[in-house]
This record gives structure tokens, C-alpha cells and sequence, in this order.
């Protein structure tokens, strides 16, 4: 359903991505995996054009578009069926949790308040944030603050959710309750692309994981082509860095 085709993107003179393939199932869970640096966010933001490729294709269900030639409502339709949940939480602090999940809704989708509100409860309460509906950002701890940006993505009813490292700034004890709240996610069969440091998470969830390394794929497979038999030294020693094994 998702096809990302040779991607390449450059800052100034520095090529950041070089020629990236991605391709998504409906209902798949990818987990992108590489080291700091290597391009996996700005991949990510190419999909709804937060970051300009100076190359390459995207094809979402029946939208097709290449980067030459920039189709602005193209972008327009990945961005209402695309969904991202931030490393850095990404709420307004001057809104309540209910008003921050409100918000795309009643702003991108033109959802009346009544409608906006029933189906924000309903992701709240899926994230286990109910009642914590009134309540304000500085009131609530970073595990918490994550699960509202969560329930905000799963609101407007995504085609694919894309989670760009969502518990990296989250102190140890809170990384379980994120998880959880992703596991229950992606196993309701929605499609993930999961930008992750959590290895063992990523084994336990993902149909297929991605190792990007230096602007390009390096290598892919299940979990277990991954894992358990690395293809290329480069993977083994990433994976002996995030201390898999
Ligand atoms: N807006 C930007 N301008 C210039 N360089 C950038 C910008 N965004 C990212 N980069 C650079 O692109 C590279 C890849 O970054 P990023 O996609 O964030 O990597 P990752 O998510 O894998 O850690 C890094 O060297 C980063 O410094
Ligand atoms: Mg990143």
C-alpha cells in the first residue's frame, strides 16, 4: 500500500539519502533500525513531505507522486491518511489532552466538536488516558504525554502510523506503558512504520524489519533473517551495539 522508490535527499552538499526502496503491506508492521544519523527520521518526513526528496517516488493506495514534479494535492491526501507520533511528544501545552486529540479532527478534517470529542474519548480510552481527558501537558508525566500524542494519530483514522522513535525520551520506567499502548496498535492491524532503538520490541512485533546505514537500506527481512542471522558484518555490529544478543 506504501512504496517508497529510489529516495534521495540532500542537505546543501551533503547527500543524506541515497536511493532509498521502502514497500508496505497493508496491515504490515515495519520497524526501521540503524544507527544515529543515518537518515531513518528523514525518511519518515519524506513521506508526508515535512522533508523535500530531490528525487525519487511515492506511491499511498492509489496516489502516485514524483518528487520532480511536486503535486500539492497529492501531498495533501498522504497527509490526511498518514499519521506520525514524535520523538519529542509534539502536544500543545495550552490545550487539554481531549483538545489535543480534538484538534486534527475539528482543524485538517472539519469534524464538528460533538463528533471530534466522541472519537478522542474513544482513542483516550484505548490509550488509557480517559481520565485524564481535562487534564493539561505540565500536569501529566512524559509516558502519558506520549500515549495523548498516540491517541491524536490513531483519531483521524490513519491509513499508516508513523512512529519516529516514540519512547527515546522517555525516562527507563516510562518506556513500558508506550510500548504496550504500540503492541495493542499494531496488532489491531493497522499499518505501522516504526522507527525503533527497542530491539527486542521490534522482534516481538514487527512483520519485517529494515536496517538503514549511511542513507540507504543496508539490509531487510523478517525478524528472524534479521536477528538471528545477520547478513553483513555492518548489521552484526549494529545489533552488537544495541545489545541484542
Ligand atoms: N533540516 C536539516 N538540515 C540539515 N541537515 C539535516 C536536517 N535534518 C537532518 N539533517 C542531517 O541529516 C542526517 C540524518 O538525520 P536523521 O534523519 O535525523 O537521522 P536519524 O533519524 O537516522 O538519526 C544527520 O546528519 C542530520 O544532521
Ligand atoms: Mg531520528
Amino acid at each position: 500500500m506504501l512504496e517508497l522508490n529510489d529516495i534521495r535527499l540532500s542537505y546543501g552538499s551533503t547527500s543524506i539519502l541515497k536511493g532509498v526502496n521502502l514497500s508496505v503491506k497493508r496491515g504490515d508492521v515495519v520497524s526501521i533500525i540503524g544507527p544515529s544519523g543515518t537518515g531513518k527520521t528523514t525518511l519518515l518526513r519524506c513521506i508526508n513531505y515535512l522533508a523535500k526528496p530531490t528525487s525519487g517516488t511515492i506511491t499511498l493506495d492509489n496516489i502516485h507522486m514524483d518528487y520532480q514534479s511536486v503535486d500539492k494535492h497529492a501531498i495533501k491526501t498522504i497527509r490526511l491518511r498518514t499519521a506520525m507520533v514524535f520523538q519529542q511528544f509534539n502536544v500543545f501545552k495550552n490545550m487539554t489532552v481531549i483538545e489535543n486529540v480534538m484538534d486534527p479532527l475539528v482543524v485538517v478534517q472539519r469534524k464538528s466538536k460533538t463528533e471530534a470529542r466522541e472519537i478522542a474519548l474513544q482513542e483516550l480510552d484505548r490509550v488509557g488516558l480517559a481520565t485524564r481527558q481535562d487534564h493539561y501537558p505540565s500536569q501529566l508525566s512524559g509516558g502519558q504525554l506520549q500515549r495523548t500524542g498516540i491517541a491524536r494519530a490513531l483519531a483521524v483514522r490513519p491509513d499508516v502510523i508513523l512512529f519516529d522513535e516514540p519512547t527515546s525520551s522517555l525516562d527507563p520506567e516510562l518506556v513500558g506503558e508506550v510500548l504496550k499502548v504500540i503492541k495493542d496498535v499494531t496488532s489491531s492491524g493497522i499499518t505501522s512504520l516504526l522507527v525503533t532503538h527497542e530491539m527486542q520490541f521490534a522482534k516481538n512485533i514487527s512483520s519485517r524489519i529494515v536496517f538503514m546505514d549511511q542513507g540507504v537500506v543496508a539490509a531487510e527481512g523478517s525478524p528472524d533473517e534479521i536477528f538471528a542471522s545477520p547478513a553483513t558484518p555492518r548489521l552484526a555490529q549494529f545489533l552488537n551495539s544495541e545489545r541484542v544478543f
